[in-house]
């Protein structure tokens, strides 16, 4: 039996190594994904060769253009919040991670694949949600769910008796649970288990606070192409350098910090801590940019498809006739968001202090309080709004009788 393990280096994924290893006498190829968690990989690659697997088991890839390309971009160009403020960073990396093991499953014949999430989140479904749409008769492992360990003691036990190191932090108030990539950092568990207790300085990773931010705003300009960022201060680049340079400008500023109380798919409240430094600037620069851009029919239709389409991501759909369905909308109404958007990041806020676009729908004739010249008849008003009184009319009038 050969088992696809999404491998991270750290202490859990070489601990489910073992573990499948021994459990399983399983021959593990190991996957580990570059998707902008600021971590060096050979290090993995070393850990992983010292657990015994075979060069040719280790498998490592550098997925940040297409992460940002072809699952972040396209989530941003829906404005996508779950339950109003979390921005999905974890969420959207599971389908790619999924995906690229069921390849890796195919290109090395293995009939098995395998990830570290525990069975209380979110994480099992959308890896494994992926792995059955892509490869519907693969065999899942799913060490938490299986295994006897009760606590973190009986893990780092056996991470001792098999020499896997243990990072001084792991034995600590370090929160239980961090996740990154190029869009976010979570942090769960632990310390923060308690939604009515501060989250320590700590707990923060990428970002600097809100009151520690320069005293002076810095201003930027965002120029964006069918809905995706493309540019930064008229700069063309790639979309994950756009996003590594959003995080820095975000992160110098103190932007992106959330706190939250979320409602997981399983049915259990939970707390988390997250950054997320660009999104947040881009999310900001999107809906400014589609303000001028959109037409009112267009844009309020996608606002009120987004929960639903938030929701499918953060429940690990993203591999769902529906899920499509809902990004050919959202793809189709992009085609002319595009142009500038002018920034000013500010002690925590993202402030649009001007925008312009050669596909503008905004007309300065229109709207102006100054002569028109006849564009708009401001009588044409009198009868727009009388028949749109009109039932509201009859009804005050039974209303009236009745009284
Ligand atoms: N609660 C967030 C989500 O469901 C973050 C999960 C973080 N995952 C992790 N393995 N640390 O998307
Ligand atoms: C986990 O359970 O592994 C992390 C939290 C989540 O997936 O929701």
């Amino acid at each position: 039996k050969k088992v696809v393990l999404a491998y991270s280096g750290g202490l859990d994924t070489s601990i489910i190594l073992k573990w499948l290893q021994e459990t399983y006498g399983a021959e593990v190829v190991t996957f580990t994904a570059d998707l902008g968690q600021g971590e060096e990989l050979e290090p993995a690659r070393r850990k992983a060769e010292l657990l015994g697997i075979k060069p040719e088991n280790i498998f490592i890839e550098d997925l940040r253009e297409e992460f940002v390309a072809d699952y972040v971009f396209p989530m941003l160009r829906a404005n996508a919040l779950y339950e109003g403020i979390y921005l999905l960073g974890t969420s959207i990396a599971r389908p790619l991670i999924s995906k690229k093991q069921i390849e890796i499953a195919r290109a090395t014949g293995a009939d098995a694949v395998c990830h570290g999430a525990t069975g209380k989140g979110n994480d099992q479904v959308r890896f494994e949600l992926g792995y059955y749409a892509l490869e519907p008769s693969i065999r899942i492992v799913a060490p938490w769910r299986e295994w006897d360990f009760n606590s973190r003691e009986d893990l780092i036990a056996f991470a001792e008796k098999h020499q896997i190191p243990v990072a001084k932090d792991k034995r600590g108030e370090a929160p239980f649970s961090v996740d990154a990539n190029l869009l976010h950092s979570s942090s769960e568990g632990k310390v923060l288990e308690d939604p009515n207790v501060e989250p320590p300085d700590y707990v923060y990773q990428r970002t600097i606070a809100p009151e520690d931010a320069p005293d002076k705003p810095t201003v930027i300009t965002i120029g964006f192409a069918k809905g995706d960022a493309a540019s930064i201060n008229g700069e063309k680049l790639s979309p994950a350098t756009i996003l590594a340079r959003l995080n820095d400008l975000g992160r110098d500023n103190g932007i992106g910090r959330v706190d939250l109380v979320e409602n997981r798919f399983v049915g259990i409240k939970s707390r988390g801590v997250y950054e997320t430094p660009g999104g947040t600037i881009l999310l900001a620069a999107h809906r400014a940019i589609e303000s001028l851009t959109l037409d009112r029919g267009a844009a309020h239709l996608k606002d009120e498809l987004m929960p639903r389409y938030a929701e499918l991501i953060y429940n690990g759909f993203w591999f769902s006739p529906e899920r499509e369905m809902l990004q050919a909308l959202i793809d189709k109404s992009q085609e002319h968001v595009e142009g500038e958007v002018r920034l000013k990041l500010y002690k925590g806020n993202v402030i649009v202090i001007g925008r312009s676009s050669p596909q503008s729908l905004y007309s300065e004739t229109l709207v102006t309080f100054e002569d028109d010249k006849g564009a708009y008849d401001q009588k044409d008003a009198e009868g727009f709004i009388r028949l749109q009184a009109l039932r509201l009319r009859t009804l005050g009038l039974r209303n009236r009788g009745g009284a």
